[in-house]
């Protein structure tokens, strides 16, 4: 205890810690008390007693209240509940399509004595006259989900769904959660906190997303929840009544929607379409990126910089500058010793190809001395207590006013401060502490009472607070967007809510330099990918601690397929650069930095469907396996885009693990050996490897190892190719990889057919077919075909026959290779 309260000294200054203390005293004091509310308190809509249509919505008048079942698609349905029946059109931070948007759907309404049942072709919602209940059933008539006693609301405010859980039920989404991939059997806040370090099942931590995915009848049935409420509220999965599963808010509006898939890749396209796409970001993002707690002063950037590109030689495309690169923590100034010249130094950067992404945080430091402050306080944007006082809370800089993003005014006051880092080039944003943290223990942030706009709404922290964090990267990304329209914003966050991925990238905030904060990444990237923030990934190495040359090799690994690959640690903990265990340790993490840089097509193309689908870049097996229950559970191993499978290594001196390969044939990365699946299989791997598995009748197009922002365009691209019996599809996306002018069709689709006659085909043949055109497309491509042991007998490209002498057997015997231009049609066979 001692040492925590003198390290807080040392770090943050005995005036802070005291501003602190204060400040959590007078937190107690402006807590609004949500009524203990016992359930026999609230009351329920009651039987129905009318029933009216207009255009896409049913109203059905109950005894207590009114519901309002608006059909938005054929597998999306709005429910509201209001006991007052005032259906105004709803706000939703969370939604981007306006009702009137949607396309006309055709629905049936039947009212009987018994229900008014409520039906498109791929979905039923019927509603029990007598008890008000809904379920929503199949085209068949099967059970999706069904309330249990259904809408229930308490006159002090509280509103609250239960609903009864299906035997062989999972429950997967919430957010960012420090659980395994199934949540069953627990109860979940939604209240964003600033943990300062999770642990494995702390909850609420960052980044809570209202989005319940269910899948049960042996993966038949799939569906998606989205509790449109931002309130603070719980997700209760069965943890107080094992057969209920219910969701609550302390306030607002019971609002949900429903979708149906059954398939998880239906679910996330409509739920994208609802909350918005996650924009294509600059190829640079998906470079390896290089952080920590704070590189400082600028000469110790230049040496990183330097230690990548010459002493080490290992690709990178970002540098981060935390904290300690501002004047006093204030945000949009630079400390003007430690960095005296900042545009020189990124125009430096710039030379050497890398970008520089900087840290801002929403406390504005009370000095009235600040230009920030001086302009906030000019603009009317900081939040008030209801005497009209401004709130004050101790960040980084000491006591801060906090710019009040539920503004549109401050928005775009804010957007604009965003010009003074852009201007001295400044590539992308980092928002952090925007839960939002003040500092104090677990749960510390804005006094309940605090006022917010809520878009001209008005309401108080409570209802705000969940949206505080997206409001601010949306505050940054439509400033970016004003400031620098030719280009694609980068805005990283730690906090969000449902749509956040319109506006910003999320990492999975301050994890440990441990194995089972290792192992979580899995499940947590999972999960936030299945509530439509696809774009993630965690702190390299862990945030918290000291990692060993071992989890920081084994962590590296397993970042080469997650979206964003970034090594960052805290202040307190050793470097942690692929380089700070020597060897054996850079060497391998060197390959597998390369790596990465090697499969950015494959990764960017993933990334191009992720914009146009909403399918997640990494996601779990059951994404592509959902009627094998042995995936509805998994989290140790996931999928990177259509077609590979990985299982990191999750234990220190491990050199082998069982890996669970679902139906089909799966060629091992590192051997080329098909193996059959489903099958558990006991795989070797040395910190050399990690387990990776493509599925057969795959084509993974890869580049070279090298930085993308270094050395383009890309020249020659090798398709490598597993061949399976039939036919399999793969795509290729290029695009110039920074601007927006693939909006206007600069880009190129290439589809690729493969048909084989099996694995070591006797024949093969692969297809080619674009769509688009971007000038600076690759048309020089190697050609790998894996699994095959001899050069081909024949030959034939777009109908003309090439000499097999023209193919090499590659030197590990278990693959042939063939240079080739722009073919359309490229046909091999072993065999007369
Ligand atoms: C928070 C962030 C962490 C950052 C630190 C200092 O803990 O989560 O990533 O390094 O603040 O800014």
């Amino acid at each position: 205890m001692i040492g925590l309260i003198w390290q807080g000294i040392k770090d943050l200054g005995l005036k802070t810690l005291w501003n602190s203390l204060q400040y959590q005293l007078r937190q107690r004091r402006y807590r609004t008390e949500t009524a203990a509310v016992a359930l026999e308190d609230y009351r329920r809509p009651g039987t129905v007693i009318d029933m009216s249509r207009d255009g896409r919505t049913v109203t059905l008048q109950t005894v207590s209240g009114a519901y309002a079942i608006t059909v938005l698609a054929p597998n999306l349905f709005r429910v509201r509940f209001r006991p007052d029946g005032d259906f105004v059109p709803p706000f939703s931070y969370a939604i981007t399509k306006p009702d009137a948007v949607w396309p006309p759907c055709d629905f049936t309404v039947v009212t009987t004595d018994a229900a008014v049942t409520i039906r498109t072709q791929r979905l039923t919602c019927r509603v029990d006259r007598e008890s008000g209940r809904l379920t929503f059933l199949d085209p068949h008539g099967n059970v999706i989900s069904e309330e249990a006693e259904g809408i229930a609301f308490h006159p002090a405010g509280p509103v609250v769904c239960r609903r009864r859980i299906q035997p062989d039920e999972h429950f997967y989404g919430l957010g960012e959660r420090a659980f395994g991939l199934d949540l069953r059997g627990r109860r979940y806040e939604t209240w964003h906190t600033d943990p300062q370090t999770y642990q494995l099942e702390q909850d609420p931590i960052h980044l809570c997303i209202p989005v319940l995915v269910g899948l049960h009848s042996q993966g038949q049935q799939g569906y998606a929840i989205l509790f449109d409420n931002t309130f603070r509220g719980h997700f209760d999965l069965g943890a107080t009544d094992q057969d209920v599963a219910s969701f609550e808010a302390e306030g607002g509006e019971m609002r949900y929607y429903f979708i149906y898939g059954p398939t998880l890749a239906s679910i996330l396209a409509r739920y994208v379409e609802l909350t918005g796409r996650t924009p294509l970001p600059p190829r640079w993002m998906l470079g390896y990126h290089q952080c920590r707690w704070s590189y400082y002063p600028d000469e110790r950037v230049r040496k990183l910089a330097a230690d990548f590109r010459h002493t080490y030689r290992v690709p990178c495309d970002a540098i981060y500058l935390d904290i300690h690169y501002m004047d006093g923590y204030r945000c949009f100034t630079w400390h003007p010793q430690r960095f005296p010249d900042p545009a020189g130094l990124i125009a430096d950067l710039h030379t050497q190809g890398f970008k520089v992404v900087v840290i801002i945080d929403p406390g504005i430091k009370a000095d009235h001395r600040y230009w920030v402050c001086q302009s906030g306080l000019e603009n009317d944007v900081f939040c008030k207590l209801p005497d009209g006082r401004l709130l004050r809370g101790p960040v980084w800089p000491g006591d801060c006013y906090f710019p009040d993003f539920t503004h549109p005014r401050v928005r775009t006051w804010w957007g604009e401060l965003c010009r003074s880092l852009v201007e001295i080039g400044v590539d992308g944003f980092w928002n952090d502490m925007n839960e939002p943290a003040v500092f104090g223990p677990l749960g510390t942030t804005f006094y309940d009472v605090t006022r917010h706009d809520l878009d001209g709404r008005s309401g108080d922290h409570r209802e705000a607070h969940n949206v505080y964090g997206m409001q601010m990267v949306r505050a940054t990304v439509e400033g970016l967007k004003r400031l620098r329209p030719d280009e694609r914003p980068v805005c990283i966050t730690r906090s969000g809510w449902a749509g956040v991925q319109r506006y910003a990238l999320g990492w999975t905030g301050d994890n440990e330099s441990k194995w089972d904060s290792l192992w979580l990444t899995m499940p947590m990237v999972m999960n936030l990918g299945l509530c439509g923030l696809a774009h993630t990934g965690p702190d390299i190495g862990g945030f918290n601690g000291v990692a060993s040359g071992e989890l920081f090799t084994r962590w590296l690994q397993m970042g080469v397929f997650f979206p964003l690959m970034r090594a960052h640690t805290n202040f307190h903990s050793p470097d942690q650069e692929p380089w700070s265990w020597g060897e054996p340790y850079l060497s391998i993490n060197r390959r597998f930095i390369e790596l990465r840089y090697r499969l950015l097509p494959y990764l960017y193309t993933a990334f191009w469907q992720c914009h146009q689908t909403g399918a997640p870049i990494v996601r779990p097996l059951m994404w592509a396996y959902q009627d094998d229950e042995a995936t509805h559970t998994l989290d140790d191993q996931f999928l990177c885009g259509d077609n590979l499978l990985v299982a990191p290594l999750i234990a220190a001196d491990a050199d082998r693990r069982t890996v669970y390969l679902p139906a089909g044939t799966w060629y091992d990365f590192w051997s080329d050996e098909p193996i059959v699946g489903p099958a558990h299989i006991s795989v070797e791997a040395s910190l050399e490897r990690i387990p990776v598995f493509v599925r057969a009748g795959a084509i993974i197009p890869m580049g070279p190892a090298m930085s993308y922002v270094d050395e383009q365009p890309v020249e020659r691209l090798e398709l490598h190719v597993y061949p399976a019996a039939g036919s399999g599809q793969a795509l290729l996306y290029e695009d110039d990889g920074e601007s927006n002018a693939f909006q206007e069709g600069e880009y190129r689709l290439t589809r690729f057919t493969l048909i084989a006659t099996g694995i070591s085909p006797t024949a093969l043949e692969i297809r080619r077919a674009t769509e688009s055109h971007y000038t600076q497309a690759c048309d020089s491509f190697e050609v790998v075909i894996h699994g095959v042991h001899h050069l081909p007998l024949e030959i034939v490209l777009d109908g003309e026959t090439v000499a097999p002498s023209q193919c090499a057997v590659d030197s590990d015997g278990h693959s042939v290779r063939l240079s080739v231009g722009p073919f359309r049609c490229l046909r091999f066979v072993w065999t007369e």
